[in-house]
């Protein structure tokens, strides 16, 4: 059974390099296969969700040759499936990206529908709107949404609801439509608009990402181009929290810190020293004592709702009452119940968490829910008192590259076990440490 073992009570010091943005890359691997040009991608993560997406690629046809960790060339033009199957969509829910990419490039794909997951019903109604109203016919049945089209035509397309998949996908099947397309009420988050810079690298005609209105002028065809991902800023954050909540002292180098402003303020306002150089954010929570907020997620530049239990596992620590609203999902409070069980005192009403702080947590083996809450879990075992055993990591390594060595390098007791012989040998290890 694999684990991450954490002993803790140690305050992390030191400097962080912070990977490539899984949400960022998803979106730009798949658009990658729009031309039949050699495209190169850099500053990939190394993590779960996109060596996944990458086996998609390959699978429907595309030539992926990885030239190192974070670097890969990928060659289009060797298409020959327009069908992605399920079990990279069960895997990992963004290789639905491919319906957009495919479409777009091919005027026709079939992609298993995604189900449910942790957090929520993760419906796809607003992506089909937005295919539909580009000319495809949708259809759904026996598990699969396929969608063909003559000709994409650009339209004016209203998304009901602020979604990041869904502006994604419907920028991926419109620039190469015929004519104008409008995307209102469009997500505004980092790696959208890093989605539509690897495009637009690529000759595609996208204006407006960053803001709640794109606009793309549908282009003949794409080139190719060698485009580099945005830092991610959940990662970041995750990194932030857990300097907080074990009051240290770390740097995180390779960062865009207008990303982080919404983490940042929130850090501020519960106690936390945050500078802010040109790459680099600093958090400073030695000598400070976690106070008491409140948070609400939002889409960006709001809070965001991926850093959502993590800030709530600092906050479990904050004197006093502690309030964090998640707008976004319906079901992503997974984590409580595992918190509490290593000392957090945290109620949940229907979309609220009501958090007493408490002086400390108490290490104990815990299991991750979704990726996010695992993290949660793995920054209130740095802070706790002994030792911590989290099970099904496998969530956690979706998102999250060389954690292992990177919290080692701030000063944890950090460490993937395999065995149960391992988890025995990582506590007696640390015993005589102690
Ligand atoms: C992306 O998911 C991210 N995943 C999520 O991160 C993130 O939590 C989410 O955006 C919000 O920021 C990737 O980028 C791969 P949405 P996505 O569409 O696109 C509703 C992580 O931790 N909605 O912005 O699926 C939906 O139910 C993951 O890395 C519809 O109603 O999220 C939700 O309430 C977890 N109809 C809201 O919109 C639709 O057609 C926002 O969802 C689509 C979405």
């Amino acid at each position: 059974m694999e684990q991450y073992a954490i002993k803790g009570g140690t305050p992390l010091r030191g400097e962080v390099e912070i990977s490539g943005a899984k949400n960022a890359a998803l979106g730009i691997l798949a658009g990658a296969i729009m031309t039949d040009d050699i495209v190169t991608i850099e500053n990939l993560p190394n993590v779960k969700d996109v060596n996944v997406l990458l086996c998609a690629l390959e699978d429907i046809g595309a030539v992926v040759d990885r030239i190192d960790t974070h670097t890969v060339k990928i060659d289009g033009s060797s298409i020959n499936r327009l069908s992605v199957d399920y079990e990279y969509i069960k895997k990992m829910r963004a290789s639905y990206y491919l319906m957009g990419a495919l479409l777009g490039k091919y005027n026709e794909a079939e992609v298993a529908l995604p189900g449910g997951c942790a957090i929520g019903s993760r419906p796809i109604d607003l992506h089909i709107k937005g295919l539909r109203a580009l000319g495809a016919d949708v259809d759904q049945g026996y598990g699969l949404w396929s969608a063909k089209a003559t000709r994409l035509v650009g339209n004016h397309i209203y998304l009901d609801k602020v979604s990041v998949g869904a502006t994604i996908n419907i920028m991926l099947a419109s620039v190469l439509a015929l004519g104008k397309t409008t995307i209102e009420n469009a997500a505004r988050e980092p790696h959208v608009v890093d989605v539509a810079n690897f495009l637009n690298s690529m000759g595609a005609n996208i204006r407006g990402a960053g803001t709640d209105i794109i606009r793309v002028m549908g282009v003949e065809k794409l080139h190719g181009t060698t485009y580099s991902v945005i830092p991610d800023q959940i990662e970041a954050g995750t990194y932030m929290c857990a300097a907080a909540a074990t009051k240290g002292d770390v740097l995180l180098r390779n960062v865009i810190p207008k990303h982080l402003e919404a983490i940042s303020a929130k850090l501020i306002e519960a106690g936390c020293i945050v500078e802010e150089f040109d790459d680099c954010v600093r958090v400073i929570a030695e000598d400070q004592k976690l106070k008491s907020t409140q948070v609400i997620t939002q889409p960006y530049p709001g809070f965001p709702t991926d850093m959502q239990p993590e800030v709530a596992a600092v906050l479990g620590l904050a004197e006093g009452i502690s309030i964090v609203n998640e707008s976004i999902f319906e079901n992503r409070f997974k984590y409580v119940d595992e918190l509490n069980r290593m000392g957090a005192n945290i109620k949940v009403e229907g979309n609220v968490a009501i958090i007493t702080g408490v002086t400390s947590y108490n290490g104990a083996r815990v299991s991750a829910p979704d990726l996010r809450a695992g993290a949660a879990l793995i920054i209130a075992g740095l802070q706790a008192d002994g030792y911590t055993f989290i099970d099904d990591i496998q969530y956690i390594q979706r998102g999250y590259e060389d954690l292992e060595g990177k919290l080692n390098s701030l000063g944890a007791t950090f460490a993937h076990v395999t065995t149960d012989a391992e988890a025995q040998k990582f506590t007696l290890k640390n015993n005589k440490v102690s």
